[in-house]
Parts: C-alpha cells; sequence; structure tokens
C-alpha cells in the first residue's frame, strides 16, 4: 500500500486533468476557499483560485514626499471588485460603480453626465479614480493632509462617498441598509465575506469598507514623470524639481515642464505630492449655475482634479463642459472669465482675469508634458476588471 498510494495518486490526477468533468476537488488548489465555496462563486464570477495581490505600489521616492503607510487587504479588496461591478446594487440593477466609473478610460466616464438609475443623469462629470496619493493620501481616515472627495469636496472618505453615490437618486437609488439587504440575499458574497471579515453576514460599514478597499488600490503612479521623479530625487528632494529639466525627459516634455511649473502648478501641485490647493475657481463662467465647494457669497469653488491620465478622462471640469485638452489649453490661455470667486493668481494687478497667451509651441509643449503623466497599467489588469460573469 505504502508504494501504491502515489502512484495510484499520480494515474488518478493525470488521467483526471484530461477530463474536465473530474471532480473539481483533485483539479484546483483549494487551499484557499473550499471547493463548495469556489463552486458558488464560479457559478457567477471569474475569480482567480487564490486572491491576486493588490498592495500598492508606489515610487521609492513618495515615501520621502508623504506619509505612505498604508496597506491593502487583498480578499477585502476582492471583495470589493465584485460589489465595485454588480449592478444588484442599484434600485433598478441597472448600474453599478463602474458604469460611470470605467476601467479603460482610467475610471472615468466619456460624457459630461452619466447616467444613472432609471436613466437620471448625474449633474457633475464623473471623476477618474486611481489619484490615490493625490486625492487622498490617507483613505478612511480623514486626517492630516488628506485630500476630500467630489467637486465639492463633501465627502472625506471614500466610504462616506460611496455611501452618497449608492443613496442619490440620479446615480444608484439604494440606501445602504437596501444595498446590504441585497447583497446578503446574493449566495456569492458568503465566501467572500467569510475571506474579508469573517462572517457570512455583512453589515453597512464592511460593504462600505471593502469598496474603499479595491478603490484605494486603484492607482496611477507608473508614468515616465515619476520615473524621471525618481531618478531626479537620487540627489534631490523630490519636490525640489521646479525650474530644473530632468535627465529623463526629451527637450520638448522639459520645455513643457518650466511652462507647467510657472503656470498650473500654483493649483495642480508639484504632481509628486498633492495639488497646491484643494478647491479654486479658475475663471470657467461668469456667473456660476453650480458653486461646488464655494458657497460664500456666490463665490464657486471646485476640487483641483488630477491632471494624470487626462487623455482618457475627456470630457473635461465639473460640467464636462469642456471636451478636449485643446479646448482646456485654450481657455487658460484666452477664456478665464472674471467672476466673483476667481482665484486671486488667475487676475492682474486691476483684478481683471489674466490671459495666459500660449503660442501652438507653448501648448504642445505642456500636452508633451501632461503625456508623462499617463500610467495605462491599471487599465488592463485583470485584478481591476469585470469579474462577473455574462
Ligand atoms: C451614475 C454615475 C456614478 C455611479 C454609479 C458612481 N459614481 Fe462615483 N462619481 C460620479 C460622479 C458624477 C462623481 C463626481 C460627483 C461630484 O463631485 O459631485 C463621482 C465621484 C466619485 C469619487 C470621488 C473622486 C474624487 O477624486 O473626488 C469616488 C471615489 C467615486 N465616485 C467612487 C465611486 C464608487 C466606489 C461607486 C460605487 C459605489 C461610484 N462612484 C458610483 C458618478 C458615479
Ligand atoms: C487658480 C488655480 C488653477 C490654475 C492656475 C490652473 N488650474 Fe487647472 N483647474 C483648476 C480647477 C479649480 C479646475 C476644476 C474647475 C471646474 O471644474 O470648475 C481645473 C481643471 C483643470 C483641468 C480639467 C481636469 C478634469 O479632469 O476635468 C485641466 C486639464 C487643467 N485644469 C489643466 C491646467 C493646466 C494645464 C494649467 C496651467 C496652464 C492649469 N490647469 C492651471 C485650477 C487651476
Amino acid at each position: 500500500m505504502k508504494h501504491t498510494t502515489p502512484v495510484f495518486a499520480f494515474l488518478c490526477s493525470s488521467v483526471l486533468t484530461l477530463f474536465l468533468s473530474c471532480d473539481d476537488q483533485l483539479k484546483i488548489d483549494h487551499s484557499y476557499y473550499t471547493s463548495e465555496e469556489y463552486k458558488i462563486l464560479s457559478e457567477k464570477l471569474n475569480l482567480p483560485v487564490v486572491p491576486e495581490d493588490y498592495e500598492l505600489n508606489f515610487p521609492s521616492y513618495l515615501n520621502n514626499v508623504s506619509f505612505i503607510n498604508r496597506s491593502i487587504n487583498s480578499d477585502k479588496a476582492t471583495l470589493g471588485r465584485v460589489l465595485f461591478y454588480d449592478k444588484n446594487l442599484s434600485s433598478d440593477k441597472s448600474i453599478s460603480c463602474a458604469s460611470c466609473h470605467k476601467q479603460e478610460i482610467a475610471f472615468s466616464d466619456d460624457v459630461a453626465f452619466s447616467v444613472g438609475a432609471h436613466n437620471r443623469l448625474t449633474t457633475r462629470n464623473s471623476l477618474a479614480l486611481g489619484s490615490v496619493l493625490n486625492f487622498q493620501l490617507y483613505y478612511g481616515t480623514g486626517t492630516f493632509n488628506s485630500v476630500p472627495f467630489f467637486w465639492d469636496n463633501s465627502a472625506m472618505t471614500v466610504q462616506e462617498q460611496s455611501k452618497n453615490t449608492m443613496a442619490n437618486p440620479n446615480e444608484m437609488d439604494m440606501d445602504i441598509s437596501k444595498v446590504k439587504y441585497v447583497v446578503n440575499s446574493l449566495p456569492y458574497y458568503k465566501p467572500l465575506a467569510t475571506k474579508a471579515f469573517q462572517t457570512s453576514v455583512l453589515n453597512g460599514d464592511q460593504i462600505l469598507d471593502a469598496i474603499a478597499e479595491f478603490t484605494n488600490s486603484i492607482t496611477n503612479y507608473s508614468t515616465k514623470f515619476d520615473s524621471a521623479v525618481e531618478n531626479f530625487s537620487v540627489n534631490n528632494h523630490p519636490t525640489s524639481h521646479f525650474g530644473k529639466d530632468f535627465n529623463l525627459f526629451t527637450a520638448q516634455e522639459n520645455r513643457g515642464k518650466a511652462l507647467y511649473s510657472s503656470l498650473c502648478s500654483n493649483c495642480h501641485g508639484s504632481l509628486a505630492g498633492q495639488p497646491g490647493k484643494l478647491a479654486s475657481n479658475n475663471g470657467l463662467y461668469t456667473n456660476y449655475k453650480d458653486l461646488g465647494a464655494g458657497k460664500n457669497q456666490g463665490e464657486a469653488k471646485f476640487k483641483v482634479p488630477t491632471l494624470r491620465n487626462l487623455i482618457y478622462t475627456a470630457p473635461y471640469m465639473h460640467d464636462g463642459s469642456i471636451a478636449t485638452l485643446d479646448g482646456v489649453l485654450e481657455h487658460y490661455s484666452q477664456g478665464i472669465k472674471y467672476n466673483p470667486g476667481l482665484d486671486e493668481s488667475l487676475t492682474d494687478y486691476k483684478k481683471n482675469p489674466v490671459k495666459m497667451n500660449l503660442s501652438k509651441q507653448n501648448k504642445e509643449d505642456l500636452i508633451a508634458f501632461l503625456n508623462t503623466l499617463i500610467d495605462d497599467t491599471v487599465m488592463k489588469a485583470e485584478k481591476f476588471s469585470d469579474p462577473l460573469k455574462k
């Protein structure tokens, strides 16, 4: 017996791998999910037998600039991924987070206003997800140095943002108690909940935490710009790159970088850290219909958005009113309008709005620089894609 068992097992498994009908137990590694659990998951989901690693992978120069000591729990992120793509979380089962945050376009949407439940439209342009560092260094804690969410900076954490989004009648139209009921009635959430929270029945906070864990794991720091800062910061402090050329940039990219530093960085930041301002007004209108974050005396203010992955995130601005990047540069060049909230840095000494007067060459150089901020790795990665079977 001692000798025949391994031989028998070998024969058995090699024969079984030839037949697809063989028992799951022998075919796949069930060290993670039990075969019963994996069977339940596989009915509706395409998930790997062992969760993928969602750990954050920031360039090391960022360790000096900020305090990234966050870690992602892959079990929670896996649960969050399914929730993010699950249309059962909206009142008419037509919309998921991913309907307005599409993986292939940097988790943004390609229309000015997104379609929500019951074909209603959002009132602002969808924001791209992925700038974890710029837009919430400490996702979930809302403390020191964190940058709030939404165009009006009204949510401090992804949990809060998700709860508002779900309850918003124009978005998912389901309050968290209904979401909880639906999630707990779907069998495939049980094994995922067991792994993530050691429970078979999820509460609202756990659902929100899992969504936040997944959302937080979407980053965009694998860019030419980051490599150039990494290289620069071998001998310098990473945020001291203003006024200096990067060795890893072309002459045109460095010209664009110099223009960016003098004209844009005041608000959009050094890009190697946080934005220069949380909210501001860049003179889109004389009269704003939407005041965003600035409710004082008719002064409009909006979140200063990330400039990463811009080529994917059109249309631009809180109302999606500018269709192209050329249009944005033309706005800064000639189109800034006076209004009571207009940022001081965009007015001259007589309080008139400035014209940046960008030449064709200036615009091409700026775009060459902005294109160094593209990271399409998350747009292609399987672990960020829709896991639900059609
Ligand atoms: C119907 C479309 C729609 C759906 C569904 C939707 N979002 Fe959004 N999302 C938006 C819009 C529009 C904004 C900007 C709204 C605003 O600022 O007022 C936004 C903003 C955000 C932000 C803030 C980003 C930032 O930089 O401030 C996060 C995070 C986010 N959504 C995540 C999610 C998650 C997670 C879900 C699912 C629970 C979700 N969204 C569902 C349209 C949607
Ligand atoms: C005074 C602050 C300020 C300055 C200076 C500034 N911006 Fe902005 N920028 C903003 C604000 C605020 C918004 C959002 C405005 C809104 O939606 O109403 C914005 C939006 C944008 C957007 C749209 C992004 C999106 O996802 O919708 C782009 C692109 C942009 N700015 C590029 C630039 C460039 C390039 C420069 C320099 C030439 C620049 N900005 C200078 C404050 C500023």
